[in-house]
């Protein structure tokens, strides 16, 4: 069933637990992760970056392969439909459209007046439709689709103005996690993300969930992160898999059995990620 987040977060705040949102690329990304997240009867957030709804061929195609795979394979557990990091108000609106149930509208690149003004409008259109909205403050840097950005820390202060300009449903605040690998060790700024978390009524986002380490991931849950954004670790697990098989298999030129070859992979690191977040339905 699809649902936008709002349940969801809000049970895993007052659990301590986690729902983990992971991205696709294409079929076998979200049929796998599908599979295992009902196997494992945990609820999941499919993130869907504009680029990879472009790869697809748009949030349409998205929406109808999501829906398609949950009636086929009797998928019975919550499933949200989520844009990831959208840039603009149409992006976000073209995605409701097609019946997207949640969207992440980072407009952190612009000042925090414009950034409220912006996040705004994808609420009020949003709000109307049923579906949830994520918004970014300070600026979550590192690489994702091969663009590489800085970062700047959130402030609680900026939290609060955000959130009571625009109500918001979650919130990622900037707090030291990068997308892609970190160099050295993640530097998380706990002690903020706590007193963010006190302050606002509504769920805290963690992005850049690779390569995080264990006891970092458990004390941000503990501090009031209640989605963990995955991306990176899936494709890597994945491609070491694939990259082994086909060492192994030169000759073999189906393309099922090449990109399944990653599927055990990618089920193998989810029920991994589930069992750390303690992620519950
Ligand atoms: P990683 O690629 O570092 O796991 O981050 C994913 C993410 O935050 C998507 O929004």
């Amino acid at each position: 069933m699809l649902v936008n987040s709002k349940e969801l977060l809000l049970k895993a705040k007052e659990g301590k637990y986690a729902i983990p949102h992971l991205n696709i690329n294409n079929l076998e990304w979200a049929k796998y992760i599908l599979e295992e997240c009902n196997k494992l009867n945990v609820p999941v957030i499919l993130g869907v970056s504009e680029s990879a709804s472009k790869y697809m061929g748009g949030f349409n195609t998205i929406y109808n392969l999501v829906t398609g795979l949950i009636k086929d394979l009797n998928i019975e557990i919550p499933v949200c439909l989520h844009v990831d990091h959208g840039t603009s108000f149409e992006t976000c609106q073209e995605a409701i459209n097609a019946g997207f149930t949640s969207v992440m509208i980072d407009a952190s690149r612009h000042e925090l007046s414009e950034n409220i003004k912006i996040t705004k409008q994808v609420v009020d259109y949003a709000h109307s439709k049923n579906v949830t909205v994520e918004a970014e403050v300070g600026h979550i840097g590192g690489t994702e689709d091969n663009i590489t950005n800085s970062s700047t820390n959130a402030t609680l202060e900026d939290c609060l103005t955000l959130y009571e300009n625009t109500n918001i449903d979650s919130l990622a605040p900037a707090l030291g996690s990068v997308h892609g690998f970190y160099k050295g060790e993640p530097n998380l700024d706990f002690k903020t993300m706590q007193i963010i978390s006190e302050n606002l009524p509504i769920p805290l986002v963690l992005h850049g969930g690779t390569g995080i380490p264990e006891e970092k991931i458990v004390q941000a849950i503990s501090c009031g992160i209640s989605k963990i954004n995955i991306n990176t670790e899936l494709q890597f697990v994945w491609a070491t898999a694939v990259k082994e098989f086909l060492t192994n298999n030169p000759s073999v030129i189906d393309p099922r059995k090449i990109i399944g070859s990653g599927e055990e992979a990618i089920k193998a690191k989810i029920t991994e990620i589930i069992a750390l977040f303690k992620t519950k339905i």
